[in-house]
This record gives structure tokens, C-alpha cells and sequence, in this order.
């Protein structure tokens, strides 16, 4: 049964600021009777309920949302935050009453609520206070809590972590880092004021839900601009969370964005060793990409993919295949067009896409860019470099494209094969990867390795 005992502590606090007659309106609860059960039908969040108290009066006006459940200690932890709200509100107003009597403006107190089901019996309640005494005085405030109504009590962060100290740090910087993301405050920041807050967790407002975990911060606490909610994705969190808070709430474990890691870094090659690197353009495909994988595996060879952002949005299992065979991946473009004819704006979005498409995948940013056609200007070269990427055309030209044919390919490449070169080969046709096992072979015969494009271009870099 719903008790508001803690109501007492706050008539005698508006009884001791003179603003007694104020109080039935203000605070009037929800009454304690047997109707109890038919609240609970019309509330769409089973077991919670909201009360929206209005007031007018000759130096303010009032609205305070007050959800409420029918356990009394959770009923203690929101009616004291917002006891707390109103009675330092009307504290102001009482301090501030003969401004207020000039400037004819009416203070103005406004508690709000959002409310979000977690799971079955557990919500995340967002309480908003925004008050407003005198002008240019707005002061919001924000309370998270989690109610489980099924134990009875507020979360803590203890509840949701399985070592409080673990997490501290991986927290903090993800705050400060989105903080400082903002360009609108991002000089505004009291770092030294977050570091402090962020290191004691028993005094973190926090809150999750499926997809983020949200830190907030009251108005003059990290900036003195508003409150802040700070959403960080929870998927970077799962390994310091409860397994049983992961499942009830079905935590989000896929990233929206790939965290990016660092370029996969290979060993140097054998200054005096004979290399060469296959490379493969305007896949993948799911007829010969597989195929080409195998073959690769079969002789523990490398070699490097260029890839159509195009296709990559159709076959991002393929990415993951080709970067877990160990092989380099390269931007061959989202559509393969001629790039020379393309203005600015165009070719940018063409490489940047297909970078981002791909690093989402294989968790880092791509190095290298085969533009469609070896087609270029200088705007493609000087994009290109800007987006930290090099241009990687070719020195042998399979022309696989155009004989379709495994023996001619083979001819074609064996007759101008030399160290260090990079072979143009087309991971589409399935008569390239007819030629595969064969060319391989050949190869090997004569002594090559076959590497990647990073590893030739290393290599030629430390010769000269
Ligand atoms: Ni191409």
C-alpha cells in the first residue's frame, strides 16, 4: 500500500517557510484507499503510477510529476529528491519574493518525468527538475533511478557491475571523451570536477537501458551552461556487467558504430626474399570470393582485397571472412565510378563511405584506395590523401576481366610476373578463381611468396 509518511518531513518544512496553505495542493497524494487496484489497470507501466500536482499562486506557478509505486522504500527515494526540489525552490521564492514583486515574473518550478520499462518490473525513471526564479535563472536538475519493482529497491551501480572498481576508468573516459566531443561546451568543461565525480561510483546519476549506458550531470556540476546527459553505447561495457542485468535487459551487444582498433600490423619481410602480392578487385562475391579464400588457405598465401562499398553492404560476412583469413582489405570505391569525372563532394563520399562501411566490419580504418579504372586527377590523389589513405594501383594486369579464361590468365601473369609486383585479378569471375590453384603453384616454382600490398609497399620502401 502506498504510504506517504515522508510527507510529514515536508509539510513541516512548508510550514516553517510560511507556505502551509500551499500544501494539500502541492503534495496531495494519491489516496490511500482500496482504489489502488484500478490505478494499476490504466497504468500502461504495471505497478507504477503518476501524479501531476499543479499550483498557481501570487509569486509561482508549479507542476511536479510524481510517479509512485505501491513499495514504500522506493516511494522514499523519489519523494525525497523531489521534496528536496520543492523545498529549495520555495525556499528561493520566499528569499526572493520582493524581486519577484517588481519584476512581476513568476517563479516557475516544473518536475517532470520519463519514464522507460527495462524489462518486466524494472523501469528507468529520468526525473527532471527545472526552476526558474527571477530571470535568466534556470536551474534544471536531473534524477536517473532504477526501479526494480520485483526486489524492491533502487539499482545501484553495484547491482549492474560485476567489480565497481573495473569499471571507473573505462567510464570516465568515454564521458570526458563524449563531453569534449561537443564542440558547443566543449571549452566549457571542468575536467577536474568530472575526474572527481567520475571517480567515486556511489555518487554517479546514472542510468542504462538496452542500448546506453547515461551518466548525467546537474547544471554548474561539469559545465554551468544545463544539465547534461551523457549517452555512452553499452555495448563497450558488457564484459564489467552483471550477466543476469545483460540478459533481463537484453543489453545491445552489436556496437552501432565499430570502436576502431589499430590497423593490423604485419612483420617485415625478408629483405632478401622474392614476394608478390595478389590483389583482388570489386568484390566480394558470394560465388567467387569463397572460393579464392580457399585456394589462398590451401598454399598459406596472402593477399590483399579491394573492395565496392556497394557489395560490401550486401555481403559484410564476406569482409569478416577475408580479414579473419588474415588477408589486407582495401576501398575500391562504393559504386566504381570513374572518379576524374566526379566532383569533390562526390569523390569524397565515394572513398569515405566505403572506408566507414568497411571499418564498421573489420573494426579499423582502411589504408589503401584503388581508384575504379586507375582512373584519377589531382583532386582524387589529394581526397585521397586527406582521408589518410595511399593509391595503390598495379604493376601486372591479369586482364582476367577480359579473356575469362583460368589458362590465359595464368599466361598473362606468369609472363610478367617480377619481385615485389602487384597482380590485377578481379574476384567476380569464377574463371580467375579456376586459374588460382594453378598460378599459385607457378608461382611457388619460382620462388615467390605471395604478400600483401602493405607488406610490397614496406618492402620497397626499405630498399630504397
Ligand atoms: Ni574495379
Amino acid at each position: 500500500m502506498f504510504k506517504w509518511h515522508k510527507l510529514y518531513n515536508l509539510v513541516i518544512i512548508l510550514v516553517l517557510l510560511g507556505t502551509f496553505v500551499l500544501v494539500p495542493h502541492v503534495v496531495c497524494a494519491p489516496s490511500d484507499t482500496s482504489d489502488t487496484e484500478t490505478y494499476q489497470d490504466f497504468s500502461i507501466y504495471p505497478g507504477l503510477q503518476l501524479q501531476t500536482n499543479t499550483k498557481t499562486s501570487e509569486f509561482y506557478t508549479l507542476s511536479v510529476s510524481h510517479p509512485y509505486t505501491e513499495v514504500t522504500e522506493l516511494n522514499h527515494h523519489i519523494n525525497e529528491w523531489i521534496e528536496y526540489e520543492l523545498g529549495s525552490f520555495l525556499t528561493d521564492v520566499e528569499a526572493s519574493k520582493g524581486i519577484l514583486e517588481v519584476s512581476k515574473n513568476r517563479a516557475h518550478l516544473n518536475i517532470s518525468v520519463d519514464t522507460n520499462k527495462l524489462a518486466d518490473d524494472l523501469y528507468a525513471l529520468e526525473i527532471r527538475s527545472a526552476q526558474s526564479v527571477g530571470e535568466e535563472n534556470r536551474l534544471t536538475r536531473i534524477k536517473p533511478l532504477i526501479l526494480d519493482l520485483k526486489q524492491k529497491k533502487i539499482l545501484e551501480i553495484t547491482d549492474v557491475v560485476k567489480q565497481e572498481d573495473e569499471i571507473i576508468e573505462p567510464v570516465k573516459k568515454a564521458v570526458i571523451k563524449d563531453l569534449h566531443n561537443n564542440p558547443k561546451i566543449n571549452d566549457h568543461i571542468n575536467d577536474d570536477k568530472i575526474e572527481e565525480i567520475m571517480s567515486q561510483p556511489e555518487n554517479w546519476n546514472w542510468a542504462i537501458n538496452s542500448k546506453s549506458l547515461l551518466i548525467y550531470f546537474d547544471q554548474y556540476e561539469v559545465i554551468d551552461a544545463s544539465a547534461i546527459k551523457v549517452e555512452i553505447p553499452i555495448y563497450q561495457f558488457i564484459k564489467y556487467l552483471n550477466k543476469d542485468v545483460v540478459e533481463r535487459i537484453d543489453v545491445e551487444k552489436e556496437p552501432e558504430i565499430f570502436p576502431m582498433g589499430v590497423y593490423p600490423e604485419r612483420e617485415p619481410l625478408n629483405p632478401n626474399g622474392k614476394y608478390v602480392a595478389l590483389t583482388f578487385d570489386d568484390g566480394p562475391s558470394p560465388e567467387v570470393t569463397p572460393r579464392i579464400l580457399n585456394i589462398l588457405s590451401e598454399h598459406n598465401a596472402s593477399a590483399t582485397f579491394f573492395m565496392l562499398g556497394g557489395q560490401v553492404a550486401y555481403y559484410p560476412d564476406l569482409v569478416k571472412k577475408v580479414q579473419e583469413a588474415g588477408h589486407e582489405i582495401g576501398n575500391h570505391s562504393m559504386n566504381h565510378p570513374d572518379l576524374s569525372r566526379l566532383n569533390d563532394t562526390d569523390i569524397k563520399n565515394e572513398i569515405q563511405k566505403t572506408n566507414d562501411t568497411i571499418a564498421k566490419i573489420v573494426g579499423y580504418e582502411l589504408r589503401l584506395f584503388r581508384p575504379p579504372y586507375g582512373a584519377m586527377n589531382d583532386n582524387v590523389k589529394k581526397i585521397t590523401k586527406e582521408l589518410n589513405s595511399s593509391i595503390i594501383l598495379w604493376t601486372v594486369d591479369s586482364l582476367d576481366w577480359k579473356s575469362l579464361n583460368a589458362k590465359k590468365v595464368n599466361e598473362e601473369i606468369m609472363s610478367h610476373v617480377h619481385p615485389n609486383g602487384i597482380v590485377l585479378m578481379h574476384d567476380i569471375h569464377p574463371s580467375t578463381a579456376d586459374a588460382l590453384p594453378q598460378l599459385l603453384d607457378s608461382l611457388e616454382d619460382q620462388g615467390y611468396e605471395m604478400v600483401t600490398v602493405s607488406q610490397i609497399l614496406e618492402q620497397s620502401k626499405n630498399k630504397n
